[in-house]
This record gives structure tokens, C-alpha cells and sequence, in this order.
């Protein structure tokens, strides 16, 4: 059934107006004042915003990381994403050396087909560029929709990969029309630093902090930066922490290089002194890269606001405290890198950027879902409310007032990172491709309804 929604106010990242929509089947089909609601369900929107579904650039759900599989699979995890906002997802596929790529995308279509209740893409883990490798990227790209290239360059004997690897990724990425991210810290040093930190006896959380510097970030992002410079392609910097990386993209963009770059929320609000909470609890504020000084995050803020950074992802990548986490006591190495973030991700945004007059509300769409849809080959198809694009829509209380809390959350995971932090603004219904995945703050939504999304090459937006 078509449906309208009434009475709003609609904000995309470039406007802000008063206007229906209406809806049929899964696309949106008119925009206007006082539209005709005949052989419609009419949806009260008045008081609310409006937004565009979500986009969340960076997800790792059911990902087998640091001896353990993080706690939200493909059903928990695009469930608590939905209740927070989010109607698209782009999750990281692993891969592993010597594997077909295929055989890895395969076994990601796996986790994800019968259990996403919002749409989804897959970003591919790049472990070495061999010439097999650089060969399927073409399918990769044109047949799967697969085009954003992951690699890492720390988690040393784990995940990283050598700049070899990095230099060859960003030349084929120009020649399909792919964007290459790339995980920003030196993992050579922080290995080193890392050992002589343990041999030590420093073993505590806060360890994992000290023995990754800002600097370890700021330098991998400039390599990374002139790697991509050199090879003429385009680079997209994950989870960015701190002024050493920020600067390295800012001169990078100032030279005309196409290089982009996303934080989250947890380095937008927390800071280094959480890792030093007593009884282990430090354990679940573990992230690559960490928490850092709070100086930093102004720094964040402001280039978000100015256009150096350009999208928030959430990073979702959750392990509970007991049982994973501790995993780590007595070896701060042990401890699973990652929090649950999916849900909050859009909220916490709101509230801390546009409530606390930080960033304007069009920013924070573009921020939270249009420039991520962008970037990502998803836009005009999500990321804004348009003519044509999917009815993908959020309705969005800007009056009410909650607090973030693991006893009300709903993502599987036995903590929340910003327990009892206050925030202004609340999700009232979310609906994807036209019909109500989250309705009145009630999943009304199905396991295995989201959608796989191919998406279009790269363009620079
Ligand atoms: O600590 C983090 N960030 N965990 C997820 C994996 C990654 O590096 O993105
Ligand atoms: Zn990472
Ligand atoms: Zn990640």
C-alpha cells in the first residue's frame, strides 16, 4: 500500500523544508505540500524530521577476530542498526591469503543473506595483491558490486599487509573504478612497541593505548596518502583518531589528492582515560586505533565541520565483556579490538554534533548517510529523499531525550561504550524500500528482508 508521510520536516544534506512524502513500493514518488493521500496509509510525521535512511560505511559483523567471533551476527547486528536509524550497512568481507576471492565473498553472502533486516554491501579485504588476486578484483568489481577495497596496514601477522600490497590495490582500484580504504597505523611499530611493553610487565588495557601512538597513525595515513598520489588513485581513510592523521589527509586534500576519511563516535566523545578503569573494565574500550587524549577531539570536530573528514561510521565490531574481553586479562594483546557502536552511531551524532551546535543538521546527514552513499556507489539510490530514490526514511524526534544504556539497547552485547550518556533526539520509525522495519520504537521488521546492494564504480563526489 502507498503511504504518505505527513506534516514533517524534511532534511536532506542540502536542504531543510516542510513537505509530504509519498511512497509506493519501494521508491519514493512525490514530494510536496499538502500531497494527495488518496488510496494511502498516512504516517504523522508532524514535529519530526525527516531523514534519509542511514548509511553506515563500516560494520564487521559475525567477523572471527583476536581468537573469538564478535557477538552481533548479520541478524542482531542490522537489527539494532535499524532501531538506531540505519537502513544500509557495508561490512568488511575477510579474506585470507591464498583464497579465491570468491570463495571468501561466498562465505560472506552466507552470514548475511537469511539474516540482514536492512540493505547491505561488502567492502573486500585486499591481504596481498598477487597477480590471482589482481585478476579477480575485475569480477570483484564489475560482477559483485564490490567496489572498495580494504587494506590493513597494522595487526601484524594477523591482517596487515606490506606497502607492496597497498601500491599495487590502489593501481588496480584506478583501473576498475575502485576506492581503496585503508586501516592507518604502522604495524611494524607498534609491534615492536608492543613486545617491549609486555617483556615489561605492562600488561593493563591502558598498554594497548601507549603502545600505539598518534604518530603510528599519522605516519601510516601520509604513507598512505603518497601511495595513493603516486599511483593516481583514490584513497578513503578508516576510523581516524587524531591531529597526526587529520593533518596528513588535510595537506593531502590541499595538494588535490583524492583522499577521503571517516571517523566514530567513540572517538568523537570518549578518551583514553576510559582504559584506565579499574577491575579490567578499561578491556572494553579497546580499539585499533585507540581512544585518544581528549585535546583531540576538537580537532575531530572541526574537520568534520570543515569538509577534511566526510563521513562517521559506527566500526561495529562487538564483543561481550565476560567471556571475550577477558580474554585478555593478564596480556593486553589478548584482548578483542572493537565495540558496539551500530546502534548509537546516528543518535549519538545527532546529539553531540547538530544539539551541541557543533555541525549544522544538513552536515550531519551528509555525514551519517549522504556522502557515505557517495562515496560508496550507493547515492541517489540511498542517501538522500528524492524523486526515485529507495523509500528508505527515518522519523526522527528532536524533542525527546533518552539515555544510551546496555539494560535497553538491542544489540547483542553485555555493555555499552557510552553508558549513560544522555542524548537529545530519538528515532520514532524507520522504514526501508517503503515498508516499516522499526514502527512507533517497535521492530516490526524481518530477518533476511535486507538486501544485497551492488554498487556503482567509484566517482569522485
Ligand atoms: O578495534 C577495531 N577497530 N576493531 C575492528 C577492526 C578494525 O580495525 O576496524
Ligand atoms: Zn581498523
Ligand atoms: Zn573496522
Amino acid at each position: 500500500m502507498a503511504k504518505v508521510i505527513r506534516g514533517g520536516t524534511i532534511v536532506t544534506a542540502a536542504d531543510t523544508y516542510q513537505a509530504d512524502v509519498r511512497l509506493e513500493g519501494e521508491q519514493i514518488v512525490a514530494i510536496g505540500q499538502g500531497l494527495d493521500t488518496s488510496g494511502a496509509e498516512v504516517i504523522d510525521a508532524a514535529g519530526c524530521y525527516v531523514f534519509p535512511g542511514a548509511v553506515d560505511p563500516h560494520t564487521h559483523l559475525e567477523m572471527p577476530f583476536g581468537g573469538t567471533v564478535t557477538a552481533d551476527d548479520f541478524a542482531t547486528g542490522t537489527r539494532a542498526a535499524a532501531f538506531g536509524g540505519t537502513t544500509t550497512i557495508i561490512d568488511f568481507c575477510l579474506t585470507k591469503k591464498g583464497e579465491p576471492l570468491r570463495q571468501a565473498i561466498a562465505a560472506w553472502h552466507e552470514k548475511a543473506a537469511n539474516k540482514a533486516a536492512i540493505d547491505y554491501g561488502f567492502h573486500l579485504m585486499i591481504a596481498e595483491a598477487n597477480d590471482q588476486v589482481l585478476d579477480e578484483l575485475q569480477e570483484v568489481v564489475e560482477e559483485e558490486g564490490i567496489t572498495s577495497l580494504k587494506v590493513f596496514m597494522a595487526y601484524k601477522n594477523v591482517f596487515q599487509a606490506d606497502d607492496e600490497t597497498l601500491f599495487k590495490t590502489l593501481i588496480r582500484a584506478r583501473e576498475l573504478g575502485a576506492l581503496v580504504q585503508v586501516h592507518a597505523e604502522n604495524g611494524d611499530v607498534i609491534e615492536y612497541l608492543t613486545q617491549r611493553a609486555l617483556a615489561s610487565g605492562n600488561t593493563d588495557p591502558i598498554y594497548h593505548a601507549y603502545t600505539r601512538p598518534p604518530e603510528a597513525e599519522g605516519e601510516a595515513t601520509g604513507r598512505a596518502a603518497a601511495l595513493a598520489a603516486l599511483a593516481n588513485s583514490q584513497l578513503y581513510v578508516v576510523h581516524v583518531t587524531c591531529r597526526e592523521a587529520v593533518e596528513q589527509i588535510a595537506q593531502a586534500r590541499e595538494r588535490g589528492w583524492q583522499v577521503y576519511g571517516e571517523t566514530c563516535p567513540q572517538y568523537l566523545t570518549l578518551d583514553i582515560s576510559y582504559l584506565e578503569k579499574p577491575d579490567f573494565e578499561g578491556a572494553k574500550y579497546v580499539w585499533s586505533p585507540p581512544l585518544r587524549e581528549a585535546s583531540h577531539q576538537e580537532v575531530l570536530w572541526n574537520a568534520l565541520k570543515s569538509g577534511i573528514l566526510q563521513t562517521v561510521g559506527s566500526d561495529q565490531c562487538s564483543f561481550n565483556f565476560r567471556g571475550q574481553k577477558e580474554l585478555g586479562r593478564g596480556d593486553f594483546t589478548k584482548i578483542p579490538n572493537g565495540g558496539p557502536v551500530i546502534e548509537d552511531r546516528v543518535g549519538l551524532l545527532y546529539s553531540e554534533g547538530v544539539h551541541a551546535g557543533r555541525i549544522s543538521l544538513n552536515q550531519f546527514v551528509d555525514l551519517v548517510s549522504t556522502k557515505a552513499a557517495k562515496l560508496f556507489g550507493l547515492f541517489p539510490r540511498k542517501g538522500t529523499i528524492a524523486v526515485g530514490s529507495d523509500a528508505d526514511i527515518v522519523i526522527f524526534d528532536p524533542t525527546a531525550r533518552r539515555t544510551i544504556s546496555a539494560a535497553s539497547h538491542h544489540m547483542n552485547v553485555d555493555y555499552n561504550p557510552f553508558e549513560g550518556m544522555e542524548v537529545q533526539g530519538e528515532v520514532v520509525s524507520v522504514l526501508l524500500r517503503g515498508e516499516f522495519v522499526i514502527r512507533d520504537k517497535q521492530f516490526v521488521g524481518q530477518p533476511g528482508a535486507g538486501r544485497y546492494l551492488k554498487r556503482a564504480k567509484f566517482h569522485r563526489p
